[in-house]
């Protein structure tokens, strides 16, 4: 069935949470996309969608409940996405995994290493697969992976995380060498910083706040980077003209330090 009935162009965000994947969802939707949410928590999901069609209108989010470590998840989350939506234009896999507090090799279980690359990587892996025909049928797509500071150096205590994010940076390269002749437009966006959400941006606020760092506070979005900020950049990296297509590009707020952390 149908829930696209004007057909208008599909983004799928995957790792749709209330951060990034929410403001790039709107920034699309702003522009005429329909969106699908992909994550597993349904409350989440709904409040989402449901905040996104009152603010554009009805059956402009759909949601589909995804665990990204299992691939028949994800496949069959992008099944119901192409009868239900069509098939998708523009792929942004936004999901990540860390620990907020690292810990060495040696504390680190291979479970959650497992878990961590499973959501770092391989539901890009998997979810590049099920979009990639379509596109290619199309002669156009646009695929877009949210990277981190972790994608371009080891850092200690975040051995369950950085493989993932060197591996998704590697699996964008390869996507581009194998598919952007055929009008596939794939690009890597390090987010060098805190983003402004619960997580980490919330850790960093907290600690201001004991800190009584008022300066920081009363000047977050020099310190923290804001989600519908970053989310024109992704607009940006869509909208661009294939005579001019970037592959890669960094993000921060003015005063963070370049690849400083993470
Ligand atoms: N936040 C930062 O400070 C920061 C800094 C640098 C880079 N990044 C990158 O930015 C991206 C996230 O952006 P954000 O922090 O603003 O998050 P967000 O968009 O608010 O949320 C991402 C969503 O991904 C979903 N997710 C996680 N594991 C999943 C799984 N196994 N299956 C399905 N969905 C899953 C989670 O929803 P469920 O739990 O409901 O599944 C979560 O809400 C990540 O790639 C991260 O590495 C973030």
């Amino acid at each position: 069935m149908s829930l696209n009935g004007t057909k208008k162009p599909v983004i799928a965000v995957v790792g749709a949470g209330p951060g990034m994947g929410e403001a790039i969802a709107r920034r699309f939707v702003a522009e005429g996309f329909a969106v699908a949410l992909l994550a597993r928590t349904e409350e989440k999901l709904q409040t989402m969608a449901q905040g996104i069609d009152k603010d554009y209108g009805k059956d402009t989010a759909q949601y589909y409940i995804t665990d990204l470590r299992v691939e028949e998840s994800v496949s069959s989350s992008f099944r119901k996405i192409r009868n239900e939506l069509g098939p998708v234009n523009v792929l942004v896999y936004n999901a990540g995994a860390r620990r907020v507090n690292g810990r060495s090799i040696l504390d680190t279980t291979s479970e959650e290493f497992e878990n961590f690359t499973k959501i770092n990587l391989f539901g890009a892996f998997w979810s590049t697969k099920c979009v990639l025909p379509d596109m290619l049928a199309a002669g156009k797509g646009t695929i877009l992976f949210t990277g981190a500071t972790g994608a371009l150096r080891g850092t200690p205590g975040l051995s369950s995380f950085s493989p993932g994010k060197f591996g998704l940076r590697s699996l964008c390269q390869v996507i581009t060498r194998e598919y952007q002749a055929q009008g596939i437009h794939a690009a890597h966006i390090i987010i060098d910083a805190p983003v402004d959400g619960k997580l980490i941006g919330g850790v960093r606020r907290r600690q201001w706040a004991r800190e009584d760092a008022k300066e920081k506070l009363e000047d977050i979005d020099a310190h923290l980077l804001q989600p519908a900020d970053l989310a024109h950049t992704y607009w940006f990296l869509h909208t661009q003209p294939r005579s001019a297509w970037t592959h890669e590009l960094d993000a921060r707020p003015m005063k963070e330090q370049m690849f400083s952390k993470l």
